[in-house]
């Protein structure tokens, strides 16, 4: 959601602030701003990006090696510079920037307006600092103890950073339900609401976890507490990501790079994973618990947006290879439905992030219930990842586009050797299938390759469907997942409604929407279901409707039929999701590209949503 970044030690903190916030922009983009402590308090914030930050403070000296900054996605407030973040206390002497939904702020606000308070912006952050000084005066308390006190009196979910100008030295941070990490470099601390901004200075770095508080006194180090006061042990990581993986590395947009970066990151998703010489598919995570997979009554997947659609795929494979029912939910209606639940059920949780609010809640009810529960998770050391009773990593590195691609193919990645494993397990896949899969999944990276040397013919084709107004996604079996989230990519980096539907079920609705100026996206694979696709689209042709299909390399029908085709290498159907996302990818991008859209910045978008 919004992006935090601190800095306490001896460099100048402002530049550090804002190459941080420049690497946090992708959790949110509305508003952003640093406040830096140098004898005063100096707070400068902004409506829109961090060059607009970096403008209106021009080269105003900034001096100070204590500072806090942040990238705000607008939840209370109009995203404007009043609302921006950090927030001060009445007096000026404490700044905060927070991350979160404080959802009790409205009870809060008028104890503490009855008390002579006054605030100047409609957020819940400003109401929380005011608390903190509250009880910093009145109750004679340090900065930390009155912390404390304020956070247990709150009720949602922050991830703060706070300075006070009476303690020139210290930096202060906590947590409850967003994440917060902390860095630990030579003499100097880092914080961050995750690790982009601190690689680039340190590879130490903790993970703090729900209501702990750290405090960072500049040239003595670092305690932390939980909200009792007790000191508490904590784990120090080594974090293995490289400061080139979070830069645009001569692409116009992060979205373009991690398209073209999926032949490496699905192999990456495999690797360690499957071996065609040897014969083997392991996925670490699930050899341990193979046997709660096995016997278990149901396996759940629950996630939100790209991630669900990646787990309607799951569904697909593992009732196919491994027989084992599986049900798919939607992880915001999942955890306020009281599902039934029990100890035989495994609840897979997917998540790119780690930090989805409404799949980290469905995790904590999967768990209370007793079901196991697996997480297929990219961000290492997330809530999500460190929550789950197993699981596995997907490996694709740092996802930086708002419109999530790589980590779709890492996910569909990790599910095909899941279900093959799990299958395989079961005695379900005989000798000659096994061996298919194992060798076909290898090649999956090429074919990859393959699609994207056509980015020039889709390219062409989005040029003459740019200026649709709406456009409808059609795929059967496996690819009607795809459907969706080809649609969901249009939509959020273009703005142009789009749906995605099971082919068949255009003529229950969607088909009166067909007329000259709607593009219909068929996914035309699927040896399984030729035939009744060749009249899905005859159905479209016969109301003027332009047909773009995604048609294997020996196909011949539809390259007839339709008006454009996009052709992707020949694979076994259940791999077909791999393969047919990736020019619906393209599409959605040079759409997006053509109509001056933002593509790594939608409109009202974030990468990460924490909160509700
Ligand atoms: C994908 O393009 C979206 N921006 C969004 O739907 C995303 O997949 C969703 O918010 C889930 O995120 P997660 O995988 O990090 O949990």
């Amino acid at each position: 959601m919004c992006g935090i970044v601190a800095y306490n030690g001896n460099r100048s903190a402002y530049p550090i602030l804002i190459s941080g916030l420049k690497k946090l922009e992708y959790r949110g983009y509305d508003s952003t701003g640093v406040s830096i402590l140098n004898g005063n308090l100096n707070t400068y914030k902004r409506k829109g990006k961090v060059n607009d930050l970096e403008d209106f403070i021009g080269s105003k000296d900034l001096k100070g090696t204590l500072g806090i900054g942040h990238t705000r996605w607008a939840t209370h407030g109009a995203p404007n510079h009043i609302n921006a973040h950090p927030h001060s206390s009445e007096d000026g002497k404490l700044v905060l920037v927070h991350n979160g939904i404080i959802e009790n702020y409205d009870l809060l606000k008028s104890s503490l307006e009855d008390l002579g308070h006054t605030f100047k912006s409609d957020t819940d952050t400003e109401v929380l600092v005011h608390l903190i000084e509250e009880y910093k005066n009145s109750q004679d308390l340090n900065t930390r103890d009155a912390l404390i006190k304020a956070l247990n009196k709150v009720i949602g979910a922050y991830a703060i950073v706070l300075i006070d100008k009476d303690s020139p030295n210290i930096l202060y941070g906590a947590r409850k339900s967003s994440p917060l990490v902390l860095g630990i470099g030579e003499n100097e601390h880092f914080i961050g609401s995750d690790a982009t901004p601190i690689v680039e200075y340190t590879d130490q770095v903790v993970y703090l976890e729900d209501e702990q508080v750290v405090e960072i006194v500049k040239d003595k180090g670092y305690t932390i507490l939980d909200l009792e006061k007790n000191e508490v042990d904590i784990e120090v990581h080594k974090i293995d990501l490289k400061i080139e993986e979070l830069e645009k590395g001569g692409y116009d947009h992060f979205m373009l790079k991690e398209i073209f970066q999926q032949p490496q990151t699905i192999l990456e998703s495999m690797r360690g994973r499957i071996n065609a010489k040897e014969e083997w598919v392991q996925v670490g995570g699930l050899t341990e618990n193979l046997d709660r997979f096995q016997n278990a009554d149901r396996i759940i997947f629950v996630a939100c947006g790209t991630s669900w659609h990646a787990a309607l795929v799951g569904e697909y494979l593992f009732e196919e290879l491994a027989r084992i029912p599986v049900e798919v939910e939607y992880a915001s209606e999942f955890r306020y439905r009281n599902p039934i639940l029990t100890e035989n059920d495994v609840v897979i949780v997917l998540s790119q992030s780690g930090e989805t609010a409404d799949s980290l809640a469905a995790l904590e009810l999967a768990k209370s219930k007793g079901a196991m529960t697996y997480g297929l998770v990219n961000v290492v050391g997330s809530s999500i990842a460190r929550m789950t009773d197993s699981g596995s990593y997907m490996h694709s590195g740092p996802e930086i586009g708002v419109a999530s691609t790589k980590a779709f193919t890492s996910m569909l990645t990790v599910l095909s050797l899941m279900a093959i494993q799990l299958g395989r397990e079961k005695n379900l896949i005989l000798d000659d299938s096994y061996l298919e899969y194992i060798y076909e999944l290898e090649s999956i990276p090429n074919k990859v390759s393959a699609i994207l040397e056509v980015n020039d013919k889709i390219k062409y084709i989005a040029a003459e469907v740019k200026g649709a107004q709406n456009a409808l996604y059609l795929g059967r079996g496996f690819n009607f997942p795809i459907a969706l989230e080809g649609a969901l990519k249009l939509k959020e980096i273009s703005y142009i409604h789009a749906e995605g539907y099971p082919a068949a079920e255009m003529k229950h609705g969607p088909i009166a929407l067909i007329d000259l100026y709607m593009p219909v996206i068929i996914i035309a694979t699927n040896k399984s279901a030729y035939d009744k696709i060749i009249s899905n689209i005859e159905e479209v042709k016969a109301r003027k409707g332009t047909v773009i299909a995604i048609v294997d390399e020996d196909d011949v029908r539809i390259k007839q039929l339709a008006d454009y085709t996009i052709t992707i290498p020949r694979t076994q159907e259940i791999f077909s999701p791999l393969l047919s996302i990736i020019p619906l990818q393209l599409l959605s991008y040079h759409i997006a590209v053509m109509r001056g859209c933002h593509v790594d910045q939608p409109r009202n978008l974030a990468k990460s949503v924490t909160v509700e």
